[in-house]
């Protein structure tokens, strides 16, 4: 049996469509600013897109999940306020950890969670 055109077609435009996004995404590989900081001080509690893990809800329950409406309510500056002083407890001053910088990079970092850009 032929293969039939039409399905040849799909077949190979499905083909260079997938070639294209491995190429956009080789392009950007870079990791963002602030991913690496986050990953080392911040993901253990926060989780890896900022929804706490069941175990870390449990034993903080105050600890907010990074969405939009977290977002709405935070500016950025307003993160970097709580790594700089920290807040309650349990969520520590980074500010012997972490560079102005590096705070202003997880601040914006986090945001892309909730894919808000404000
Ligand atoms: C030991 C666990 C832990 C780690 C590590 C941690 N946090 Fe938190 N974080 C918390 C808890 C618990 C809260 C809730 C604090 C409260 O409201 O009392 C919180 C709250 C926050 C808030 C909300 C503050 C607000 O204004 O309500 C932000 C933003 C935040 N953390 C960012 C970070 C970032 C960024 C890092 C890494 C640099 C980090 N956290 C590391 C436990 C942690």
């Amino acid at each position: 049996m032929k293969a039939h055109p039409v399905i040849a077609v799909v077949a190979m435009a499905a083909a260079a469509a997938v070639s294209t996004i491995k190429f956009a995404s080789a392009a950007t590989m870079q990791e963002p600013a602030g991913k690496t900081a986050y990953e080392e001080n911040c993901r253990k509690c926060h989780g890896v897109r900022g929804v706490p893990p069941k175990t870390m809800k449990a034993k903080y329950e105050k600890i907010p999940t990074f969405n939009a409406a977290f977002f709405d309510a935070h500016s950025e500056d307003s993160v970097v306020k709580v790594l700089i002083k920290g807040k309650g407890e349990n969520m520590k001053s980074f500010k012997t950890k972490l560079t102005q910088q590096e705070m202003v990079d997880v601040a914006k970092y986090i945001r892309s969670f909730a894919g808000a850009e404000k």
